[in-house]
């Protein structure tokens, strides 16, 4: 019978279905032959991704536990209580909510908990690095909330900290939103409750990128400065495609309804099962060392990059993201991504705040070191890349092999060599 990473029953979707079985078997090809450098993503263990595929996946579980408005939640009322006991104390927090299907499924139910549509909220402005869901106006934010927004000194690349307490001062927001998608050092979590104190709003942390660093140690926690911590679980913290809320005792109620019934209906327990093998996982040993190797392997990437002519913005990072502007090298962050892209080497463009360009009409490139690193690489093969990189950017030669030569030696999967029998008849795209 076939064997996949993430369990036993791919030989069946293979025989029923050969068609569909080749296009996730494509999915695999396509990362494995290449090297992820999406900051955003990860490779979840086979563990995950076995909980994902589980029969949990059927259960309809309106509520809580103990409290739903379907019967037969028993099971997977454990399964949401462990869950939430193992992020409260992965991440040392009052209350944990497990539910939100995705980050802005996150964010929103923290606005709906503590806001007002109308209410005036600071986030991070988008052309600085904000997220849609911080005052982006095709997104529900935009729509429904007063953004203002504040950003990073051109110069520098850091968060302009007197900006952020000017216009806290001016407008009196009801809260201030910390968290982006691409600045690459930690926030000073400190100054930010400052300033929310003196105004008297609330501090919601978007963590979404920094928190399994969190979880890792490897980065400061925002748990005791926010009131609430928005997250996704699918990123640094390597556990499924999902969104969390963290906040104290005090706030619990609120975020829960905001939750549901406010923002969602029936959670996905797969997914919320999934998520507790992923915090299971984070706090390990094994995952602070993770975390670690994540940040080293960004700093040493970085530094290369710098080397090959790019320039990093703040001149390095403190995390698993690196963005860097590519007009020292003559060309614009979307025709350097689309080379990447070619050369089989997968990454981001962002909106960059250049020192000539403040509106964020400069894009760069973001790369994160969360998948690479996952699948075992460390320093040579950062200094092998950002080479790579810095040649298939200036166009000096064909790099494409070398990638998959490079790629090919760290499987994500190791095990995926087992998968499916020729005899299956499962065709690749
Ligand atoms: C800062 C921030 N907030 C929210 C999100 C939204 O997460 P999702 O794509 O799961 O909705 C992201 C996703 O990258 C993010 O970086």
């Amino acid at each position: 019978m076939a064997v996949t990473p993430w369990g036993p029953d791919f030989g069946r979707l293979a025989r029923q279905d050969p068609e569909l079985a080749g296009i996730i078997l494509s999915e695999l090809d396509r990362v494995a032959g290449g090297l992820q450098l999406i900051a955003a993503e990860n490779f979840t263990s086979p563990a995950v991704l076995a909980a994902l595929a589980s029969p949990l996946a059927n259960k309809y579980a309106e509520g809580y536990p103990g409290a739903r408005h379907h019967g037969g939640c028993e099971v997977v009322d454990i399964a949401e209580r462990t869950a939430q006991d193992r992020a409260k104390a992965l991440f040392g927090a009052g209350h944990a909510n497990v539910q939100p299907h995705s980050g802005s499924s996150a964010v929103l139910a923290a606005y709906a908990a503590l806001l007002r549509p109308g209410d005036t909220v600071l986030a991070m402005a988008l052309p600085h690095g904000g997220h849609l869901t911080h005052g982006s106006p095709a997104n529900f934010s935009g729509r429904w909330f007063h953004f203002i927004g504040y950003g990073v000194d051109p110069a520098t690349g850091l968060i302009d900290y007197e900006q952020l307490r000017g216009l806290a001062r001016a407008h009196r927001p009801k809260a201030i939103v910390c968290g982006s998608i691409s600045y690459p050092r930690h926030p000073d979590y400190a100054a930010f409750r400052a300033v929310a104190d003196e105004v008297g709003a609330y501090l919601i942390a978007d963590a979404a990128h920094p928190i399994g660093l969190v979880a890792g140690k490897a980065a400061p926690s925002p748990v005791p400065y926010a009131d609430v911590v928005c997250a996704t679980t699918h990123k640094v913290l390597r556990g499924p495609r999902g969104g969390m809320l963290l906040c104290g005792a005090e706030l619990a109620e609120r975020v829960d309804r905001a939750v549901f019934p406010f923002t969602q209906g029936g959670a996905q327990m797969h997914t919320v099962a999934a998520k507790a093998v992923a915090f299971g996982e984070a706090a390990a040993p094994a995952f602070t060392a993770y975390a670690r190797r994540v940040v080293a392997n960004a700093r040493v990437l970085a530094d290369g990059l710098a080397a090959e002519g790019l320039a990093v913005v703040t001149g390095g990072t403190d995390t698993h993201m690196i963005t860097a502007d590519t007009s020292p090298l003559g060309l614009d962050g979307r025709t350097a991504k689309a080379r990447c892209a070619a050369a089989g080497i997968v990454l981001d463009t962002v909106a960059l705040a250049s020192a000539t360009e403040p509106g964020g009409r400069v894009r760069g490139l973001r790369l994160g070191t969360a998948a690479i690193t996952t699948q075992g690489m460390g320093p040579p093969e950062m200094e092998r890349i950002a080479a790579l990189v810095g040649t298939v950017v200036r166009d000096e030669g064909v790099v494409r092999e070398k990638v998959a030569e490079l790629a090919g030696r760290f499987p994500p999967y190791p095990d995926e060599g087992r998968i499916v029998q020729p005899s299956e008849g499962v065709g690749r795209l």
